[in-house]
């Protein structure tokens, strides 16, 4: 028992923290327009690029449009009222261009207007602040027939005009703006992999890059125009939301190191470093040539120092290594520009859209934002959550593995705010399930569950944490508690020692009567050997997420040896048996079984007692099971059922919570 919960050796405590952040910190939730409000075709709001990508068939891989999404366009009061009762004090939404401006200049929608004006009012008459991103990606039908929309400098004028609209109707009362969301995602995405609304890809190499510069464009000169015109008088802050994965080096090697680097820089240096320096990062000029636009001396002006905080989103990570500039390039890829090749990371858990969870990431991003930007007004995460399938409302309230990830990232910011990181807020992506563009509704995202069918809202778990911390700015964290990885090390090697004590016995015992081992004493072997496996695994995910990637590489080694411990293998080891000789051995695998279990009951027994407990200890409580009933030679005892059986028993933990909400 003692050995089972000694620290590990990856240097993470065992003990329970407290994570806190400081009382000015903002806590807040996302959303977005077309996400969430529906209504496509109500209250005068004119067609947005989505509205004809999302109809196109075959764009979404459900189906599915967001012509009712989460029907917000209705239910915004009582959407208004369920985040007061989660004491939210921060909201950041999106005001979609066309509902306010139908053709995307011209002629006002009054009632769009006031649809915004009604919302922003409620949110402050419950103590919420609002904070309002003026572009997520929905851009006027009319701007993209008229002129191929952010392929022209036009739309960044007309962009300039709608936004100085949006800062005289509402600015008053909003304090807090971001011009535009992801401009890197929707450049790629949308004008270059085809996937997003404008669905562009047929000169990949080109299109982003110009999208991106006239995006780049409508920021500065719309900043410009706050700066001069607003922002004294209305005392707010603005800024531009961007995304970046972390890009973590594959190797050591001098080659990956530096097409990490680039790979940084052609993602979030594209569009930061004209924000602060006044062009774009000199890896890409000297790689692009000609096909990356260029400023002017005026333009470098208005571009540089346009932020007043950095607004930065991020969900996960990957390994880089260097593409070789020999390796034929795929088809228009925009990605072989960065001469930059990416991979999993090795041992990580992925979400169901497949990224890599790894909270280490967090921690080296804003770092490296950090030394690189220095932002005056620090860091503001304006995105950061975790996707799941969540099936119904009550599969829903159990949604550990989301506070878990919440709870890794902040975790991992919070530590690099003590090391000097000024950041100053995060906003959870997203306040309830909604259309996750070309996912459809598939993959939910939201603090609060929504039945599409019926629109009713539930609060799943994380709806209570997020609420508790945006109340108490604080919450305790154990190392083991989303990974019950922390014993693992200790475990491993009394199990491997275990083993070997088997395995050099029953060698002995073969030696002597010259039979080899029983079917039972076998499966017995295979039975630690198959434990071994997943606790290899499982500690290999465990290094992953915190980036301990030799430590990741050499956990998975194990894991790979001990899976060859196959039934052939072991009838090669062992031979034919003999019953008289293998029963010594069978009474040794039945003693461990039962110190096995009677660890399993003292833990069992600690859970059973109540009061509170970590999901960890619920963890380890199933941890020593995995296996043992599963079939044993060559199948890899998943730590899945185990995780299942955990999020179960938390999430009983946290339904007293949550019906309080
Ligand atoms: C961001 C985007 C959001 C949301 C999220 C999750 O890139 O701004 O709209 O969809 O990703 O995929």
């Amino acid at each position: 028992m003692q050995a089972l919960l000694a620290a590990s050796s990856t240097g993470v405590s065992d003990s329970a923290e407290n994570i806190s952040f400081p009382a000015t910190f903002a806590f807040g939730t996302a959303t977005s327009a077309y996400q969430i409000e529906g209504g496509w075709q109500e209250g005068g709001r004119g067609l947005s690029i989505w509205d004809a990508f999302a109809h196109a068939p075959g764009k979404v891989k459900t189906g599915e449009t967001g012509d009712v999404a989460a029907d917000h366009y209705h239910r915004w009061r009582s959407d208004v009222q369920l985040m007061a009762q989660m004491r939210l004090r921060y909201y950041r939404f999106s005001i979609s261009w066309s509902r306010v401006l139908p053709n995307g200049y011209g002629a006002v929608n009054e009632e769009g207007v006031r649809f915004y004006s009604m919302l922003i009012d409620e949110l402050i008459a419950h103590g919420i602040h609002p904070v309002v991103t003026l572009y997520h990606w929905d851009l006027p039908l009319v701007l993209q027939v008229e002129h191929d929309g952010w392929l022209s400098e036009a739309t960044a004028s007309a962009f300039v005009q709608y936004a100085a609209f949006c800062f005289a109707r509402f600015g008053d009362r909003v304090k807090h703006w971001i011009t535009l969301n992801e401009p890197a995602v929707h450049a790629v995405y949308g004008h270059a992999r085809g996937e997003h609304a404008p669905g562009r890809r047929s000169r990949p190499n080109r299109e982003p890059y110009v999208a991106g510069h006239h995006m780049l464009l409508a920021h500065a000169y719309t900043v410009a125009r706050y700066r001069k015109e607003f922002a004294t008088k209305q005392a707010g802050l603005i800024s531009i939301a961007l995304n970046s994965d972390w890009r973590e080096p594959a190797s050591e090697s001098a080659a990956d190191v530096l097409a990490a680097q680039r790979s940084m820089e052609f993602n979030l240096g594209w569009f930061a470093d004209p924000l602060y320096t006044g062009d774009y990062p000199p890896s890409m000029r000297s790689r692009l040539g000609t096909r990356l636009p260029t400023f002017t001396a005026e333009q470098r002006g208005y571009i540089a120092n346009s932020t007043d905080f950095f607004a930065l989103q991020h969900y996960a990570s990957m390994l880089v290594s260097a593409r070789p500039e020999s390796e034929p390039l795929p088809e228009g890829s925009f990605y072989a520009d960065e001469a930059a090749r990416y991979h999993s990371l090795p041992g990580a858990r992925k979400n169901v859209l497949g990224w890599d969870v790894a909270p280490f990431g967090i921690y080296r991003l804003v770092k490296w934002v950090q030394r690189r930007y220095r932002p005056t007004g620090g860091i503001v995460i304006t995105e950061n959550g975790f996707p799941l399938r969540e099936e119904s409302a009550e599969e829903a309230r159990y949604d550990l593995e989301r506070i878990c990830y919440l709870k890794q990232y902040l975790v991992q910011l919070a530590r690099a705010m003590q090391e000097g990181v000024v950041v100053r807020g995060y906003f959870v992506w997203t306040l309830l399930d909604n259309f996750e563009w070309a996912e459809g509704t598939a993959a939910r995202f939201g603090l609060l569950h929504v039945d599409f069918a019926t629109q009713r809202r539930s609060a799943k778990g994380s709806a209570a944490f997020f609420a508790r911390l945006s109340e108490t700015h604080s919450f305790r964290y154990h190392a083991a508690e989303c990974n019950a990885t922390v014993p693992v090390n200790a475990a491993f090697s009394q199990e491997a020692m275990q083993l070997q004590l088997i395995i050099n016995r029953t060698a002995e015992l073969r030696a002597q009567s010259g039979r080899s081992t029983s079917a039972s004493v076998r499966s017995a072997i295979m039975a630690r050997a198959s434990r071994l496996v997943t606790l290899a695994d499982m500690q290999a995910r465990h290094t992953a997420e915190n980036g301990l990637f030799r430590a990741t590489r050499s956990w998975l080694a194990k894991a790979a040896k001990m899976r060859t411990f196959d039934a052939a293998a072991a009838d090669k080891a062992f031979g034919e048996p003999s019953t008289a000789a293998a029963e010594p051995l069978r009474r040794a695998a039945q003693d461990l079984e039962e110190e096995v279990r009677q660890i399993e009951n003292e833990l069992a027994g600690s859970l059973a007692g109540g009061g509170e407990i970590g999901v960890g200890e619920a963890e380890m409580a199933v941890a020593p099971m995995i296996g043992e009933d599963e079939e044993l030679p060559g199948v890899v005892p998943g730590v899945v059922p185990a995780e299942e059986d955990a999020t179960r028993e938390f999430g009983r933990l946290q339904t007293a919570v949550i019906e309080v909400l």
